[in-house]
């Protein structure tokens, strides 16, 4: 169980739609450097939720799920990219190390699905995403920002939902 702080927030989804609508909110503020650990086990809607982030953050490119590629590149105007990096198949930071994953987060947003795998490679500030399947349409999303800027995203996110905008 992930140590629950001020900062956290828990979202229950209710439909694939409203998972890709928190993740449209998301993505429109993600910049170079950011980076979206997703983690949760197989079905639990990480790759749906980066289908939203991509859309929000204004990617040309379709979202499909990168497991026997490893990595998908995305591309939105004014030559800005994201990666979108499945770990599935990482058996551990040696292998991550070689994948050259500060450059891929120094090139626009990434996104990492089973983030666990490589968690001792990724920087300290990171937004940490816990899916977990509830029932047939119904997903409890949990944020766990680290760092000011992730902390800020949250919050924001939290306010919105709150105001009755989702
Ligand atoms: N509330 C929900 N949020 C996200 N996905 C959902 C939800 N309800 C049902 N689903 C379905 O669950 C599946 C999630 O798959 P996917 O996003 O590929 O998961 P993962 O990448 O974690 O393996 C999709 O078929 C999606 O339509
Ligand atoms: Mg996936």
């Amino acid at each position: 169980m992930p140590i629950l702080d001020a900062h956290s927030f828990e979202f229950i989804s209710r439909s694939p739609e409203q998972t890709r609508r928190i993740g449209i909110r998301l993505g429109s503020s993600l910049q170079a450097g950011d980076v979206i650990c997703l983690s949760g086990e197989l079905g639990a809607g990480k790759t749906t939720l980066v289908q939203g982030i991509a859309q929000g953050w204004g990617s040309l490119d379709a979202v499909t799920s990168p497991t026997f590629v490893l990595v998908n590149n995305y591309r939105k105007t004014g030559g800005f990219e994201m990666n979108h990096f499945d770990a599935y198949r990482v058996q551990n930071a040696l292998e991550a190390e070689d994948l050259d994953l500060t450059g891929m987060i120094a090139d626009g947003p990434f996104l990492v699905e089973w983030a666990e795998r490589v968690k001792s490679v990724l920087p300290e500030d990171h937004l940490w995403v816990n899916m977990k399947y509830l029932d047939e349409e119904q997903r409890s999303l949990l944020f766990i920002p680290h760092g000011k800027r992730f902390e800020q995203m949250i919050e924001k996110l939290r306010m919105n939902i709150l105001k009755g905008l989702e």
